[in-house]
Order: C-alpha cells, then structure tokens, then sequence
C-alpha cells in the first residue's frame, strides 16, 4: 500500500534541563541526536509499520545553541522509501517561551531500514509525495542516497549515475 509523508509525520516536543546541558548551559549535541534518532524512528515506523534500525546519519551542523530552559520542538517525516529503507528528515527549532523567540537548530536526514522477524531488511510501502516541496525533497533523496551509499563504501562512485547528473549541470 502507497503512503503520503503526512501520513508519517511525528512532532516531538522537549524541555531542557540541567542535566541535558554542557558547561556553556547549553543543549548537548548528542542528547538531541539522542532525541532526534527517536523521532525519526518513530517516523519511520509509522510509514512501515515494522520495526527498524538507523542505517546513517547524514551530516549534523549545530546553526544555533539552544539554552537551557528553552523548548525543543523536533519535526519528522519520511521523504522517500526505496526497498527495505527510508529516508527521514527532521527540522529542529529551540523556543524561549519568555522571550516569544523561535530559532532553527538544524536540518539533518537519517536512514532507516525496516526488519523482519528474523532481522532481516524487509520491504517497506512506496510514499507518493503530494506538495511541490515533498516532491522536490522525494527527487533529492536518490542524489543523497547515492552519495551515503558512495560515502559508506556501499557504491562506487561511477554507479552513482543521478548524483552525477548534478555535477554535469554545472
Ligand atoms: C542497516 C543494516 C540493517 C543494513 O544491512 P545490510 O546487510 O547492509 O543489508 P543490505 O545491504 O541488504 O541493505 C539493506 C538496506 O540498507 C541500506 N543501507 C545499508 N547501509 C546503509 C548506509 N550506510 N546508509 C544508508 N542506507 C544503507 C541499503 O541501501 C538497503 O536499502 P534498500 O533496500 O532500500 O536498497 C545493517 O547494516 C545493520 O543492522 N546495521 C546496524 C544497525 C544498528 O544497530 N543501528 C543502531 C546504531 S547502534
């Protein structure tokens, strides 16, 4: 059965507290990592209704600390399945409920892959985009996984023929 990214959206909200933070009173990266991957993993279960593991993690840049006290809001969603596995993005803000303020952490995409009974990768549901963003993020998804792939010796660079596309446009 198809399935919409809206069908697998998860929206996680979080405190921070002083046990979430580093000597500069600010949020430790790898607790919202910590965070971040339950998210998508949820995402990603919603779209399969199966158990999955993380496969990747793209690249994390941290744009904006976000301060003790502050709100954590985490947004998921699968942007593309291919067979076994899928893509995930999630958008991070922080929020200073006093001062009214909302500001972007990061953007970052992880790799889910679904598993069977006996751990196994095991098919996941094709996602049919509906929006022009969806749509844009879904055709974006092959370049980037072709690139994940280049990077964890999983494909050689010359097979990567939709990543090459881009280069050759110049
Ligand atoms: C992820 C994992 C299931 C892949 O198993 P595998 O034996 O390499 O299986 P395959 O080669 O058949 O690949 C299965 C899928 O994973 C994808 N995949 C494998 N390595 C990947 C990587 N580094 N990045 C993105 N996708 C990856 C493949 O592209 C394939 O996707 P597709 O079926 O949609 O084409 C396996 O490596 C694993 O269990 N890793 C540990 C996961 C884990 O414990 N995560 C928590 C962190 S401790």
């Amino acid at each position: 059965m198809t399935k919409k990214p809206k069908d697998s959206i998860v929206i996680m909200t979080e405190l921070v507290l002083p046990n979430d933070t580093n000597t500069f009173g600010n949020l430790m990266g790898g607790r919202l990592m910590y965070w971040m991957d339950i998210a998508a993993a949820l995402s990603a279960q919603k779209h399969c209704n199966a158990p999955v593991v993380t496969a990747s993690v793209d690249n994390l840049s941290f744009v904006n600390p976000i301060k003790l006290g502050n709100v954590v809001h985490i947004e998921a969603r699968v942007t593309r399945s291919f067979n076994t596995s899928m893509e995930v993005m999630l958008n991070v803000w922080g929020e200073d409920l006093v001062r009214k303020d909302r500001y972007k952490s990061n953007t970052a995409y992880y790799t889910f892959v679904a598993l069977d009974a006996d751990g196994k990768p095991t098919p996941v549901p094709a996602i049919e985009p509906e929006t022009d963003e969806e749509k844009e993020l879904y055709n974006g998804a092959l370049r980037r996984r072709q690139l994940r792939l280049i990077l964890s010796n999983k494909m050689k660079p010359g097979e990567a023929t939709e990543l090459r596309r881009l280069f050759e446009k110049g």
